[in-house]
């Protein structure tokens, strides 16, 4: 794992060149599922941990993994492919940041390179009694950045308002009414 730290960090702001980290592994046939892929479980802790990596450069603290956006497996990876995941901060809060990844998969002997996940994790930093912790802001150094900060900054919103709307939802008291909303639905209720 090689990180890159071009310029020293400013006090209380660090560029996000400062900890953007990237992770290589060979993917062996001990990662395979039973029809010969790569599981999804061992990339999700791949990412982890490069997210881990990530965050606990900007943050100078230990961090924790709070919740990962959705996950979309777009192709899958095959035993012997090189993964490279290219870590980012993309967005700071007050004690937490989200890391965003890109996962490519290269076939070594053909050179083809294939875009596989790309997801975002939000980490929260915590000091020596495992209380969160203040994060450094962060220094946009091209507009790639600025906008993965304005669109984190939506994502977040939006997942604030998705969890209200969710709340909201209402569930029946009658198993009739239930079914009612359930029209179409391919479920039935036992008994
Ligand atoms: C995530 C955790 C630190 C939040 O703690 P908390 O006491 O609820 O902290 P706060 O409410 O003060 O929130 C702290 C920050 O985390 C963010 N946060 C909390 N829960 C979050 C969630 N589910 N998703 C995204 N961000 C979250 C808050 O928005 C806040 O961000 P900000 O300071 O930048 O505004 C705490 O629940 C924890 O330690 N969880 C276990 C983490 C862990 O073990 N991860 C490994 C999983 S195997």
């Amino acid at each position: 794992m090689s990180t890159t730290s071009p310029e020293l960090p400013t006090e209380d702001y660090k560029p996000v060149s400062f900890s953007q980290t990237i992770l290589t592994e060979l993917m062996i046939p001990a990662y395979s599922n039973f029809g010969g892929k790569i599981h999804g479980g061992i990339l999700l802790s791949l990412m982890d941990k490069v997210a881990y990596v990530c965050a606990a450069k900007h943050a100078g603290n230990y961090c924790v993994t709070a919740s990962i956006d959705t996950v979309n497996f777009l192709a899958p990876v095959e035993v012997g492919e090189l993964v490279s995941l290219m870590a980012s901060i993309n967005y700071v809060g007050n004690t937490s940041l989200v890391v965003g990844i890109r996962v490519i998969s290269e076939n070594v002997k053909t050179n083809q390179v294939k875009h596989t996940n790309t997801c975002y994790f939000t980490m929260v930093a915590k000091d020596d009694f495992n209380n969160p912790v203040k994060v450094p802001g962060l220094i946009l150094e091209n507009r790639e950045q600025l906008r993965r900060f304005i669109e984190a900054k939506s994502r977040k919103e939006i997942r604030g308002n998705y969890r209200k709307e969710l709340e909201a939802v209402n569930i029946p008291e009658k198993d009739e009414q239930c079914m009612q909303l359930l029209a179409g639905e391919r479920c039935r209720i036992s008994g």
